[in-house]
């Protein structure tokens, strides 16, 4: 599954937000090793480089051309490409920080218990993921993808992490850490252009389909798309398309 760095960054103030959201909720601990997990084109990873200067900050992502361009900027950062699904620390970090990837691995009981015992004693676990699977976006996604002449093709393709109910992950970090925090945000994001939550989902949600289509098919099934997601977000009068989006925040301290 490629990504598309300069897509994914069409919207990045807006999907830089909930990032910072996330970082400035991370209490004043004294951090030496932080890594963002799936750290994508690199941008909140060097505001984490710039929140803890003293640290030593790496940034993981199994996305070559994300990774690319997050080190053709700069910085002070170690760039590795790996798998947060087999990812083990050399030593424990103090921050483990993860802005919207999660949700793209299976399995999170066993997933976050496993990244709260890589931390080091009084280290935080800092995670947002999109929690908007039951939005139109998503569920027109996945009503598409089970029609013919693509459900075929796209079996299993959707099925990556499923973002739990907010008290399961409270249940499955409480052995772990001494504090929890949990919350939801809605943003209610104002888009712009023409068909702009296509775009938007084009450069994420979609990818899963896109990656298993052949390129004929993948044009048929983007143009579908596209036109039932403009019937369920429909323009405002001055022409703005209003795009909610619900998120969920976790910061746990071990
Ligand atoms: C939606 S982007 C978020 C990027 C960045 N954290 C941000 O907030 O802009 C998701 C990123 O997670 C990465 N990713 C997804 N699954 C991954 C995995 N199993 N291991 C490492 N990176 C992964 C993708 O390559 C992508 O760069």
């Amino acid at each position: 599954m490629g990504w598309n760095p300069d897509l994914y960054e069409r919207y990045r103030a807006l999907r830089e937000r909930p990032g910072r959201d996330l970082m400035a909720a991370i209490p004043a601990i004294p951090v030496r090793t932080a890594i963002d997990l799936g750290c994508g084109t690199g941008y909140l990873t060097r505001q984490l480089a710039d929140r803890f200067p003293e640290a030593t900050v790496t940034g993981l992502d199994s996305d070559p051309a994300m990774l690319g361009k997050a080190a053709a900027t700069p910085s002070r950062i170690a760039w590795q490409h790996g798998d947060i699904g087999s990812w083990r620390p050399d030593a424990p970090p103090d921050l483990v920080f993860s802005n919207a990837a999660l949700q793209w691995l299976p399995d999170h009981p066993a997933l976050f218990t496993r990244l709260a015992g890589h931390l080091a004693p009084g280290g935080v676990l800092a995670v947002q993921m999109p929690d908007n699977f039951a939005a139109p976006s998503h569920l027109l996604l996945r009503e598409l993808a089970a029609r013919e002449p693509w459900h075929a093709m796209l079996t299993g393709a959707l099925d990556h992490g499923r973002v739990l109910p907010p008290a399961d992950y409270w249940r499955v970090l409480r052995p772990h850490a001494g504090s929890i925090d949990i919350w939801h945000t809605d943003y209610v994001q104002v888009l712009e252009g023409e068909d702009p939550v296509l775009e938007w989902v084009s450069a994420t949600a979609l990818l899963p389909v896109t990656a298993r289509l052949p390129a004929e098919q993948a044009d048929a099934f983007r143009a579908a798309y596209g036109d039932a997601l403009s019937r369920a977000y429909p323009p405002e009068a001055d022409g703005s398309t209003l795009f909610p989006f619900r998120r969920i925040f976790i910061l746990a301290r071990i």
